[in-house]
């Protein structure tokens, strides 16, 4: 891990990459027609800042994948609008990447093709040196064995391993993670949070990472964002100012649980709301989530 480590640190692209901002200006956002129409987002704006690690948590269905989506420019906002380094988004684009939870990788492709997919694709990276990123990143994710393995020979946390690297190969300016890890079972979850915060903390590359656990995201954040019930807006911002690298004995820390304390207060708030609204089943579903 330390040479793959002093690898990455000679790597210039790594080093300049990806300590891009993301401003969310007064953004709206609904869906359906006139007659059924359903406001998603509401006047929400955020910054998501240069090398920072910002952690996007809220109720069940209250939005969180559709700003993602509006951030990688897959949709657009009614209202509002949304900066990457000062220009706006008009459609995506691989400086922005984004992993979600149902994977995305070709099955049938290995681990290597499904890795060097789009630059192949673009020509953007060729020969020799595709080949020899290719194989960095392979390191880096630990899974340089699994190479020539196609995806349903991969453990889902391989998979997600593999789908980082597939995102990392076009050095984005920012990762936008969609509950990367969920569904994983708690001790895969728990290893890639580790695997992917050292990821993180070697170079710092912009991210956003969007969860519905508290405690994934006081581990993993610098700024979690809690956001309100649908329409979401940001109810509270909260900095995590535990020291990095990281460890998971800080979550039991009086600071990490005066943060859970501060962010389950306000998910429960929240998902009470949708419970009155009528949604009983995304406040269990909320709460349920909030509470482990
Ligand atoms: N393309 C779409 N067309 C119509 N409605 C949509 C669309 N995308 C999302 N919605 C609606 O917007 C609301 C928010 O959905 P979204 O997936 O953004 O929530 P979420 O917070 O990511 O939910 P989860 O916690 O389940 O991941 C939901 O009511 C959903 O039905
Ligand atoms: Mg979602």
């Amino acid at each position: 891990m330390a040479q793959d480590t002093l690898e990455a640190s000679a790597n210039t692209a790594d080093l300049t990459a990806g300590k891009s901002k993301v401003e969310l200006r007064n953004v709206s956002k609904s869906y359906g027609d006139e007659w059924e129409q359903q406001q998603v987002i509401d006047n929400l704006s955020v910054e998501i800042r240069p090398g920072e690690l910002t952690v996007v948590v809220g109720p069940s269905g209250c939005g969180k994948s559709t700003l993602v989506n509006l951030i990688a420019g897959f949709e657009f906002p009614d209202t509002g609008e949304i900066l990457l380094d000062d220009k706006p988004v008009t459609g995506p684009a691989r400086d922005r990447m984004v992993v979600f939870q149902e994977t995305a990788l070709m099955p049938w492709q290995t681990t290597y093709q499904n890795i060097i997919f789009g630059p192949k694709l673009r020509g953007d990276l060729k020969g020799n040196a595709l080949r020899e990123e290719a194989d960095r990143l392979l390191v880096k994710v630990g899974l340089s064995e699994f190479k020539h393995k196609y995806p349903l020979q991969l453990s889902g946390g391989m998979q997600r391993r593999a789908e980082l690297a597939r995102a990392l190969i076009n050095n984005p300016r920012i990762m936008i993670m969609d509950e990367p890890f969920r569904g994983l079972d708690a001790m895969s979850r728990g290893l890639m949070q580790e695997f992917f915060l050292r990821l993180f903390e070697e170079n710092r590359r912009t991210n956003l990472f969007v969860t519905s656990e508290i405690d994934e995201a006081i581990f993993l954040a610098d700024r979690i964002i809690v956001l309100s019930n649908r329409p979401a807006n940001v109810r509270k911002v909260i900095e995590v100012n535990l020291p990095r690298p990281r460890d998971y004995k800080m979550l039991n820390s009086p600071e990490a649980y005066e943060i859970k304390r501060e962010a389950m207060g306000i998910l429960h708030e929240e998902a009470m709301k949708s419970f009155k609204s009528g949604s009983g089943s995304d406040f269990a579903e909320a709460y349920g989530k909030a509470d482990s």
